[in-house]
């Protein structure tokens, strides 16, 4: 298995990501285990972005309960509907926060948190896994972070 990334740190994000999708398919390709997977594809994206806060909430008995992440500590429950997080379980679709306090509800697991996206992974047509990204830069998330962590989250839910 790999053990180190190669990533050109002064290219553009989308380069970057052309960069370490490949090399993060390399890795899941190599591991079966879901907390080892998703422990890797936190600090692959940590490593490639520099992200203040990067990682999983996972769906266990209707609550979204913290998983691998790289970054400060965090809440470790969210409630469906609840937050940024619990939004994108509910609407079942990616959302980019280009100003956290601008939306409704969101929930400061830090005060340096600016911005965040939040993508959602499925199994059998239910949200079974979220990735949230924050930075603490406003509006630093595109469409083009949403185009590339959502073919990142297709590559884990082929794990699932
Ligand atoms: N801000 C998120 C909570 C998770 S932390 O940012 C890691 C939300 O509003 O759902």
């Amino acid at each position: 298995m790999a053990e180190h990334l190669f990533i050109d740190q002064t290219a553009g994000k989308a380069t970057r990501y052309q960069q370490v999708l490949p090399q993060i398919e390399a890795l899941l390709s190599a591991e079966d285990d879901l907390t080892a997977n998703l422990a890797n594809v936190a600090a692959a994206l940590k490593q490639t972005f520099d992200f203040f806060w990067v990682g999983f909430y996972l769906v266990k008995n209707d609550v979204l309960v913290l998983g691998p992440f790289q970054g400060p500590i965090a809440c470790t429950r969210i409630n469906f509907g609840k937050g940024v997080c619990g939004a994108a379980w509910e609407r079942q679709e990616t959302i980019i926060v280009p100003d956290v306090d601008q939306f409704p509800g969101h929930i400061a697991c830090s005060s340096e948190s600016r911005s965040e996206i939040v993508v959602p992974g499925f199994l059998n047509g239910a949200v079974t896994l979220i990735l949230d990204v924050d930075s603490q830069y406003l509006g630093h998330f595109d469409q083009t972070d949403a185009v590339a962590l959502e073919h990142l989250m297709r590559m884990i839910e082929r794990k699932l």
